[in-house]
C-alpha cells in the first residue's frame, strides 16, 4: 500500500517536471526571436521606442472610470515622464521599459517595484487611494548617475 502511494507520488512529480520542462523550452523559444510591439506585449524594441504607439509619448492615459495606464521609460538617469500625475482612488498599471541599460523602478514606501530590462516591459498594477507624493527610485546599479536617478509619483485629489 505504501509502495503504491510512493509510485503515485513519483508519477505526479515526473509530470510536474515534464510540464515545467516544456514550459521552459516554449518560453525560451518565444523570448529568442519574437518582438511584440503593443500594449499587452511583454517585449519591445529598445532602439525604436520613439516610434512605439505608447512609449513614443510616455505618460498617463485613462482607460476606465477609475483606471489609468502609465507608460514609463527609464534611461540613464531619468524616468520619463516626471512627475507622473494620477488621480486618487484609482487603479494604475505601470508599463515600464528601458531605453538603454537595466534599471529598477520602485515606488518608495510601497510594494511596487520591478526590474526594468531593455527589450522587456515590466507591468505592475497598484491601487492609489489618498493624495500623496511618492518618490520613484532606480534600485539597480545603472552607471555613474544611478544614485541620482529619481522620479516622482504625484497622487492628486
Ligand atoms: Cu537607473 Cu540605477
Amino acid at each position: 500500500m505504501h509502495i503504491h502511494d510512493y509510485e503515485k507520488l513519483w508519477l505526479g512529480l515526473s509530470l510536474v517536471m515534464i510540464v515545467g520542462f516544456i514550459a521552459t523550452v516554449t518560453y525560451g523559444a518565444v523570448g529568442a526571436g519574437v518582438e511584440m510591439i503593443d500594449d499587452s506585449g511583454d517585449t519591445v524594441d529598445p532602439n525604436s521606442l520613439a516610434d512605439h504607439p505608447e512609449f513614443g509619448d510616455p505618460g498617463v492615459e485613462q482607460v476606465g472610470p477609475n483606471e489609468y495606464d502609465v507608460h514609463v521609460i527609464a534611461r540613464q538617469f531619468v524616468f520619463q515622464p516626471d512627475p507622473i500625475v494620477v488621480p486618487a482612488n484609482s487603479t494604475v498599471t505601470f508599463y515600464v521599459t528601458s531605453a538603454d541599460v537595466t534599471h529598477g523602478f520602485e515606488v518608495v514606501g510601497t510594494n511596487a517595484n520591478a526590474m526594468v530590462i531593455p527589450g522587456e516591459v515590466a507591468e505592475l498594477t497598484v491601487e492609489v487611494n489618498e493624495p500623496n507624493e511618492y518618490g520613484i527610485i532606480c534600485h539597480e546599479y545603472c552607471g555613474s548617475g544611478h544614485h541620482d536617478m529619481e522620479g516622482l509619483l504625484r497622487v492628486v485629489p
